[in-house]
């Protein structure tokens, strides 16, 4: 018999999982997939043959002689072509949990397409399959339903976008990926310049600069859906390599982006969640977030805030509390709702956490029979008892924990103890959406290790201009015109309104200690292009990864990313990063010296 290969004759006429209605002894079919399971049922075979559309169940009977011999041979993962006959399935067979669990495909030929190896694990079973051993074969982990799904949801959260983008406006258009550095406050990835030897390209860390010369250059409404690259600690929202929905426009205030992403944000989740928005999203400073929630992302699902107990321990006699307070630091308490019913050792646990995080200590008390319990209540009088019990809007049967010290430091310590009892202590309710906007963010920290002021954001951000002035007297106290998205206590994307002033440009360098040369060096072309006509500008950029993490319920953006590396920055398939031939670095003039190394490099676990 002439060999059979793959042409017109067997390209499927249905997808698997949308074989059409059964009518009579037919319609006939060709699928086209891989046969996820084979039961050999010693006079009949049912294999499932899978695609991305879903399963279907084909029978092969006997009468089919050496075809039915054939089918045998079949293994998991074989790719195949299979002729033959839809029906219903015989009655008492059906299998209500399969979309085409009614029907099946009486085979009448088929064709192996492509055999498959001995395989590291089941893709039926891969949900309970060590992740690194998944990534490793990730084509096969690719077949599994919630990566494809995952995959098809990114996919659609791009196409909305270029589609919404451009509808208003917005021309796409991409910038270099070897670049110079971009300062978003990561290491950059260098890729050395072979025919300028000792000189590197910077990978970007984000389009900003070039998004900003754009404005200058009358683009007016840019976008990209772009890659950028930060060499920086990983964890499940952060990879070396990433996507950002990044926009910039001309002639804009804050108000302008905050409403254009509001309209995104509700038509995204209208087309892919099929659930209504409610807009404007809440508004919050900087300073009110660390507040009231403990951190600059705070999930806005979990219904407690931290409280204000400076008013209680001002004069109190418990010392630690009281110099803290009146030393310009503050004491601050969590509310948890029946958390009287803590058992000494969990409260001990919460301890140990405070401490790990930076906290002297943390105080538990409860209301317990209508009295105030804990170890610090004796050294309270019955009048600052009663003030903590209606400073805290205690209930029977509720508890609070009271943290003393630096006002951020304390507020953090609080607001990761409020994420960590999150669900337990205060429930989330399913299916909740909580977008909030951060602003007024500080435009620069003090670096300790490198004993200068940072940008926050990043040294393009506008001063709010009422903080002008103190840009020279107090940079600490300067706000920026940075905004921040954030979802369900995740930072979805981040943004703001850029200098376009070249002085107050400048100027910002000279705060963050640049020297005029290093500035000339490395933002000359900048400064050059921001004193030729800039209009007023700002923009946004989103995770995309990260929004699509969350509209897929997910905890990580590996699950969202078809190819992702591990926790170490490796690619566990192809094995990146790898060695090069000596010939490549001679070319690139380029010498190894490994004895800073580190070898521990050669392993990589995902998170
Ligand atoms: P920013 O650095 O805040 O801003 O980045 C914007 C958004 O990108 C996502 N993101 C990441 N996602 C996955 N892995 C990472 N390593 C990672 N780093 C950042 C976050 C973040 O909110 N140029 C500015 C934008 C601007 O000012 O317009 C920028 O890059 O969701």
């Amino acid at each position: 018999m002439k060999p059979r290969h793959f042409d017109s004759t067997w390209k499927r006429s249905s997808y698997c999982g949308q074989i059409p209605a059964p009518e009579g002894d037919g319609p006939a079919v060709v699928l086209n997939g891989w046969l996820r399971r084979r039961r050999d049922l010693g006079g009949i075979i049912f294999l499932e043959l899978w695609d991305h559309t879903g399963v279907v169940q084909v029978v092969f009977n006997p009468e089919l002689g050496c075809i039915y011999e054939r089918a045998k041979s079949l293994r998991n993962e074989y790719v195949l072509a299979i002729r033959g006959q839809v029906r219903e399935r015989p009655e008492g067979t059906e299998n209500p949990s399969m979309p085409t669990g009614d029907r099946e495909v009486v085979a009448e030929d088929f064709l192996l397409l492509s055999p498959a190896r001995p395989l590291p694990f089941e893709i039926s079973e891969a949900d309970r399959v060590d992740e690194n051993l998944r990534l490793r074969s990730r084509y096969l982990d690719l077949r599994r339903p919630s990566m494809q799904r995952n995959l098809r949801i990114r996919s659609e959260v791009t196409t909305f976008t270029r589609a919404f983008l451009t509808g208003e406006g917005f021309v796409e258009v991409e910038t270099p990926m070897l670049t110079k550095s971009t300062p978003e406050g990561a290491r950059d990835y260098l890729v050395p310049a072979r025919v300028t030897p000792g000189r590197f390209f910077a990978l970007p860390q984000s389009p900003q600069i070039f998004k900003q010369i754009l404005m200058i250059g009358g683009l007016d409404r840019y976008f990209q859906i772009v890659r950028c690259f930060r060499d920086e600690d990983l964890r499940a929202d952060r990879q070396p390599e990433f996507t950002q929905i990044d926009l910039e426009m001309s002639f804009i205030t804050e108000e302008e982006i905050i409403t254009l992403m509001e309209r995104h944000m509700m038509g995204l989740f209208e087309r892919i969640m099929k659930v209504s928005l409610e807009t404007p999203f809440p508004r919050i400073t900087w300073r009110d977030a660390v507040n009231r929630f403990g951190s600059d992302k705070p999930d806005l699902r979990i219904r407690s805030e931290i409280l204000d107990l400076d008013g209680v321990f001002e004069g109190c006699s418990f010392d630690a509390f009281r110099k803290a307070v009146e030393g310009g630091g503050t004491a601050r308490g969590l509310h948890l709702p029946g958390g009287a019913s803590l058992s000494r050792r969990e409260l001990a646990d919460l301890e140990v956490r405070a401490k790990e995080l930076g906290a002297n200590g943390l105080a538990p008390f409860s209301l317990k029979e209508g009295a105030l319990k804990g170890p610090l209540v004796k050294f309270l009088s019955a009048e600052e008892q009663k003030s903590l019990i209606m400073a805290s809007r205690l209930n029977e049967g509720d508890a609070l924990v009271v943290a003393a010290g630096p006002w951020r430091e304390t507020c953090e310590v609080l607001g990761h103890i409020r994420l960590e009892l999150g669900g337990r202590v205060y429930p989330v309710k399913e299916g909740e959406w909580a977008f909030l906007w951060v602003t007024d963010f500080p435009l620069l920290e003090w670096d300790d290790e490198g004993s200068r002021w940072t940008a926050v954001h990043h040294p393009f951000t506008s001063p709010n201009l009422d903080d002008l002035d103190l840009l020279s007297e107090d940079p600490g106290k300067v706000r920026s015109r940075a905004y921040d998205l954030v979802l369900n206590g995740t930072e979805v994307g981040g943004g703001s309104i850029r200098i376009h002033d070249p002085a107050v440009q400048q100027r910002m360098f000279e705060v963050m200690s640049f020297t005029p040369e290093r500035t000339r060096e490395r933002f000359g072309f900048l400064l050059d292009a921001l004193a030729s006509g800039t209009p007023p500008h700002g923009g946004i950029a989103l995770g995309l990864d990260r929004l699509v993490m969350l509209l897929c319920g997910v905890h990580s953006i590996r699950d969202v990313i078809a190819f992702p590396k591990t926790q170490k920055a490796q690619c566990l398939m192809s094995g990146a990063p790898s060695e090069v031939d000596p010939g490549q670095l001679s070319d690139l003039h380029i010498a190894l010296d490994l004895s800073g190394g580190d070898d521990e490099c050669a392993s990589g676990g995902a998170e």
